[in-house]
Formats: structure tokens, sequence, C-alpha cells
């Protein structure tokens, strides 16, 4: 229904407009309180743990969909296991010049150069008291450019919330990229380690198949694992560059992502050996594709672009299918996938 209906209408808006739409929508109080044998995310095999956070299912929302953390309730009630609120910074940001989001709809994908916008701590800490209720299952994700910045987004932060994603890769915003350095990295996570009192996860760039890449990041996550983190998220956007982006580069998202996916989490789980839990993300677009990432080691996957195709139903449609391919495959737990999904109808 909302690819035949409500898709066409929403995709005649340009993409921050209908991300307003969507937002205004979900905030309706109410209206979202699916029931909750509706959204599949009741069914007990799909039950998991992410670096000790119990999920009754392994798909999340990824960072960026709600950055001021104000539907995350709404969210949750469609049928997503977990939600990342954020990426939150310190100060207000107005992010970059638009237009700073694209969307490619041949490719399903996406190109954005947002640069973090954003109200800021203060108001997303507000919003974070009074939704209490969704604690158990909302990460936040925290970005600055100086490690103080970052240190007091986590300590205030925190007491609120399950769980903290440590944003260093954004491609939009060029100050992050200190904490490329090896050393500098891993000063500011013994420091976050030594005063988070959840678990704590590093969001790290993409290595689209390019060996030097490859060697740097997957050094950074060597570091951030020897540094104390409880998980990885493998991985932000791809570096692109498009005169459709004001600032003229970006990061792509969505379908074309996947097989870049598969085989970093192939890679991270070769080097990090189950020392840190890895949340898989990039172009995840059903069921099966969750199951090939959770067989290749991740413990749960998150998705934004195909959510943005796909609608409101997409995670409870997920959370179905990947039970019934369980159910096929005579598995009663997500940790015991491994191999090829099932073929079924
Ligand atoms: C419009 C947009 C904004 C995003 N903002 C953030 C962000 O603030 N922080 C972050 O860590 N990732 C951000 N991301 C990246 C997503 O969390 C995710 O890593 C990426 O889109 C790949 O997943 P997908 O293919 O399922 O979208 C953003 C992505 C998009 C499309």
């Amino acid at each position: 229904m909302y690819s035949l209906a409500a898709r066409p209408l929403i995709f005649r808006l340009p993409p921050e407009g209908a991300h307003k739409v969507a937002e205004t929508a979900l905030g309706v109080p109410g209206i979202w309180n699916v029931p909750k044998a509706f959204n599949g995310a009741r069914n007990e095999i799909l039950k998991t743990n992410l670096a000790g956070i119990s999920l009754p299912t392994p798909v999340g929302m990824a960072a960026g969909f709600d950055k001021d953390c104000k539907v995350l309730g709404s969210i949750l009630n469609l049928g997503f296991g977990f939600m990342t609120g954020g990426t939150v910074t310190l100060a207000s940001r107005p992010g970059n010049p638009k237009p700073r989001m694209v969307r490619l709809p041949d490719q399903k994908a996406v190109m954005n150069s947002m640069g973090f916008p954003g109200q800021g701590l203060e108001p997303a800490l507000k919003r974070l008291s009074k939704s209490q209720k969704y604690k158990s299952r909302v990460l936040v994700s925290i970005a600055g450019t100086i490690e103080d910045e970052i240190f007091e987004c986590l300590r205030r932060t925190q007491p609120l919330i399950s769980g903290i994603e440590l944003n260093i890769s954004s491609p939009n915003t060029a100050g992050l990229k200190i904490f490329h350095e090896p050393a500098r990295l891993r000063g500011l996570i013994e420091g976050l380690v030594s005063e988070k009192q959840v678990p704590l996860f590093v969001k790290l760039p993409p290595w689209p198949r390019d060996d030097e890449n490859r060697r740097e990041i997957l050094k950074l996550a060597a570091t951030a694992v020897d540094a104390g983190v409880d998980g990885l998220v493998v991985a932000n956007t791809h570096p692109i560059e498009s005169s459709r982006l004001q600032v003229g580069r970006g990061g792509l998202s969505g379908a074309p992502l996947f097989e870049h996916t598969e085989l970093m989490i192939a890679d991270i789980q070769a080097q990090v050996q189950g020392q840190a839990s890895i949340i898989a993300c990039g172009g995840v677009s059903t069921a099966e594709h969750v199951w090939q990432l959770l067989a290749k080691g991740a413990s749960a996957i998150q998705l934004y672009t195909s959510f943005i195709y796909e609608g409101p139903g997409l995670p409870a449609r997920i959370n179905k299918r990947l039970a019934k391919l369980m159910k096929a495959a005579g598995i009663t737990n997500v940790a015991d996938i491994s191999g090829d999904p099932p073929v079924i109808k």
C-alpha cells in the first residue's frame, strides 16, 4: 500500500520535506501504538542480545532518522527491536547548505551531506527523559570535534538510555577525522570506557574494496576493541561526489551498499574474533539480508534508507519473514543463524 499510494505522494516532496512530514505523522500521539501482535516483534524466537542489551528482534533503526530524538517510541512501535537516536552534538548545528539530501530511486539509494543539523544535547535530553518507558531499547549516537564535547554528551545521555554509539565516521563533518588517528582514538575511547555505564559502540567508516582504506579502518577497529568498546557499527555511508549536493560531496546509502556490508562484516568478524559485538548497517532491506549478516557474525542490524523506500510496514515484514526463515531452517534462536537463508516463498 505504501509503494502504491503513499510513496508517490511523499516522493513529490523534496527529501527533507518528506522527512518532516514523516516525522510529524510519527509524532501524532497514539496512532503508532500499533498492537504489538502486528509488528512481528512479539515472536519469541527473534529475541536476542546485543552486548548485554536484550532485544525483541535484531532489526534496528539506524542513526540519522531521528536526529533530535523526537519520535523514538513510534519508531519502536513499528516493530524495530531498537533504535539509535541522533547523531546528537553538544551544541545545536545548522548542518550543511541545501540541497543536502537527494534520492536515487533507480538504485533505491540516497545521497546526503547533512552535516549533523540538530537542536543539540539539551532538547534531546528533555525528550529522552519523557520517553523513559522505551529506555531499554534506545541507543543514542553522539559526536563532537573535541574530546570534551563527546565526554559531556556521554555523561549526560547515558542515564537515560541503553547504549551509546560514538560516531567518528560521518563523511560530512570534516572535524571527525581527527579520531581516525589511532592514538587519538585510543585516548578518547579509554577515557569514555572509564566513565561509561552502558555499552559503548563505535560506528566505523566503510572500506569499500580499497586496500589502503581497508587496512586503515581495520586498524581503527582493532584499536577501538583493544581500548575496551563493547561493539562496532559497520558502517556509515560511503563517500561520494555529486554536483546535486550543494557542498559537492556526501555519503551514499541504500541498496548499492549491501554487498560491501557483507564483505565488511566478514572482515571485521575475522578481526575482532568475538571480542566485540557487531551491528551491521548498510543496504539492508529484507529478512534474507538480515539472515546473511547475522550468519557472517553480526549480532544485530540497522537500516535507514530502505525504510524511506519501503515505508512504515518494513520492520514488521522483516520480522515476520525472518521468523519464517528460522522456522523453515529448524532454528529457534537468532544466535544460531548460519549459512545461507533457506529458499522459501
Ligand atoms: C539522511 C541521512 C542522515 C544520516 N545521518 C546520520 C547520523 O546523523 N549519524 C550516523 O551515524 N549516521 C547517519 N546516517 C547513516 C545511517 O545511519 C547508515 O549508516 C547509512 O545510511 C547506511 O544504512 P542504510 O543503507 O540502511 O541507510 C545517515 C543516513 C542518511 C541517509
